[in-house]
């Protein structure tokens, strides 16, 4: 695979940082996930013993859980290209030339495919269903025609933080569903015992365990953590990432022993604040950062750990939110108990 195969439209800045790298390549390199890998590598596995392409991929999760990184594994491990664009700016010309352009088998990767709208979703279904395009050749006016253009077999991968807001249709014609899940404290720390070996940063298991426990079970977290850390230990201390230096270091990035920040704090504030329910608007005015941010990098992982919820009178916070921040949990309200 050459980088000219490579679109980048839509990436995200932190999957261009040089520093954010020693992604696994194969399936057998990537830690963790592993119902998911054990699926994967029988389709790919099948694909490619019946010589065709790999089913179309959705792949459902969090921010920070690799889904391009896997999107970019499945394309490796099927020996095609890998051409990658994001739902949120795929114009109707950038997709059919993108499309028009792949090679048999390639990959195609979109990410936040929720956020591909509808026009461009017109041209996605007869693609991705009956890998045909419809073209306009000519300028428009009368010499204008349509031509009706076969494309070579391709593997859509559709990634998504938010399975919900992808219309029926587009889901349907995903062949092949994966869910990532948050990564366990385990697997995050070989996650980060791999990057440590890259980076030659000598990690002590503890040094190790401070930082999975603090990184919202998310490689993406861990391995800026481990980054920062070394910067530390580096000048702070001996060069080696012990307890006592990540600690440090996590206490004055703000990150607390959940791995909550200083926005997280400020987002349980705002609810308790506003007589325990905010809505997200609300919430995003208070703190002043976007609702998508909000939903998308936050939210899920106080969801997760079970203290913030989704209600019908806006977000609310579980009794063991209000402990965490210090505050005394409001009685139960009679709608909001079981009985
Ligand atoms: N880096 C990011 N995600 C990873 C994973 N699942 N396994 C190994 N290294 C990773």
């Amino acid at each position: 695979m050459t980088d000219d195969r490579i679109v980048n439209a839509g990436a995200q800045p932190e999957d261009e940082d040089p520093h954010f790298t020693f992604r696994p390549e194969r399936l057998d390199e990537m830690i963790g996930q592993d119902d998911v890998r054990d699926q994967l590598a029988v389709f790919i596995a099948a694909a490619r013993e019946r010589k065709e392409a790999l089913e179309h991929a959705l792949l459902v999760g969090p921010k920070g859980l690799g889904k391009t990184t896997l999107g970019n594994v499945i394309a490796n491990e099927l020996g095609v290209g890998f051409k990658r664009t994001g739902g949120q700016v795929l114009e109707r010309l950038e997709l059919s030339q993108i499309l028009t352009s792949l090679e048999p088998g390639d990959v195609l990767f979109i990410d936040e495919i929720h956020r591909v709208n509808i026009r461009v979703q017109e041209i996605l279904y007869p693609a991705m269903e009956d890998f045909t395009i419809d073209l306009v050749i000519g300028q428009g006016g009368p010499g204008a025609r349509a031509v009706h253009v076969p494309l070579p077999k391709f593997t859509l991968i559709g990634a998504t933080t938010k399975e919900g807001l992808i219309s029926g249709p587009l889901r349907d014609r995903f062949g092949v569903h994966v869910r990532l899940n948050f990564y366990s404290p385990e697997d995050l720390g070989k996650i980060i015992d791999r990057d440590a070996g890259f980076l030659k940063v000598e990690v002590e298991p503890e040094g190790r365990e401070e930082i999975s426990r603090r990184a919202r079970g998310t490689p993406r977290i861990a391995k800026r953590y481990l980054r920062r850390i070394r910067d530390y230990a580096l000048i702070r201390g001996e060069g080696v990432v012990t307890r006592d230096i990540a600690a440090r270091t996590l206490d004055m990035l703000g990150v607390d022993p959940l791995g909550l920040d200083e926005m997280d704090r400020r987002i349980m504030r705002a609810i308790v604040d506003r007589g325990g329910f905010a809505g997200l608007n609300t919430i995003a005015a208070a703190v002043s950062e976007d609702e998508r941010t909000i939903e998308d990098t936050y939210e899920p992982y106080l969801i997760q750990i079970g203290f913030l919820s989704r209600t019908s009178r806006g977000r609310s916070l579980t009794a063991k939110a209000y402990r965490h921040i210090g505050l005394t949990p409001p009685p139960v309200e009679p709608q909001d108990s079981l009985f």
